[in-house]
């Protein structure tokens, strides 16, 4: 069984994600990490991650770049914006990413383009939501725990930004496929969010 899980930036998608994997007992792929990766890696070598050229070169980043807790950071997410809009970027990761998909028992994958160009094919497939302040402000109390200084209206600038990129690029834009169920976080808890994450699914492929 294949889930495959699209939305924004701060929507709750990861969560919802790693939480279904937990449920259905399947194995679990953030692939905004392999983007978050050649960006970084992008940086790291002094290219830029606007640079097609640039941000290919960078897609060969050693696999314990997966696990640097840098990664999880608000610029990294940035650097993966910028990275994640060129085509030849994009072709670089599908291979990696469908082969997980396909594997014997299948998986659950979070995302942009799960649904709509990784795994087409997927059995459930949920597009999770939230208003923007609603996604700023979740993003807003994380950054707090790690830095005093963490500036609210900066991080919605931020996520209006990034939703412009990863809606408007020409290839694989954020957006929901047609037969994905909508799933809005906007008023719901975690664990709201969560149990109806599963009910979705289970609805979908009649599987518990
Ligand atoms: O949760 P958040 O959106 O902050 O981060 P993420 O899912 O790790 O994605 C970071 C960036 O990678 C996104 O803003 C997208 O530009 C890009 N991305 C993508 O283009 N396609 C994917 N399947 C996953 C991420």
């Amino acid at each position: 069984m294949i889930i495959a899980v699209d939305g924004p930036a701060a929507s709750g998608k990861g969560t919802i994600a790693r939480a279904l994997a937990a449920h259905f007992g399947l194995p679990w792929l953030d692939t905004g990490l392999l983007y978050r990766a050649v960006g970084v890696s992008a940086v790291r070598a002094g290219r830029d991650p606007n640079n097609a050229e640039d941000a290919l070169a960078a897609c060969d980043f050693p696999e314990a770049l997966l696990d640097d807790p840098e990664l999880r950071s608000e610029a990294a997410g940035k650097y993966a914006s910028f990275v994640s809009t060129h085509p030849a970027v994009r072709e670089a990761l599908v291979h990696r990413q469908r082969s997980f998909a396909h594997q014997p028992g299948g998986a659950v994958l979070d995302g942009r383009d799960i649904g709509t160009i990784i795994a087409p094919d997927a059995d459930a497939k949920l597009f999770v939501t939230a208003s923007t302040e609603a996604r700023a402000e979740r993003r807003y109390r994380d950054e707090l725990k790690t830095n005093a200084e963490a500036d609210l209206a900066a991080i919605l600038a931020d996520i209006e930004d990034r939703d412009r990129r990863d809606s408007e690029r020409a290839s694989a834009p954020l957006k929901r496929a047609g037969d994905a169920d909508l799933l809005d976080t906007t008023n719901l808890t975690i664990s709201a969010a969560v149990q109806r994450a599963i009910a979705l699914v289970e609805a979908r492929t009649g599987k518990r």
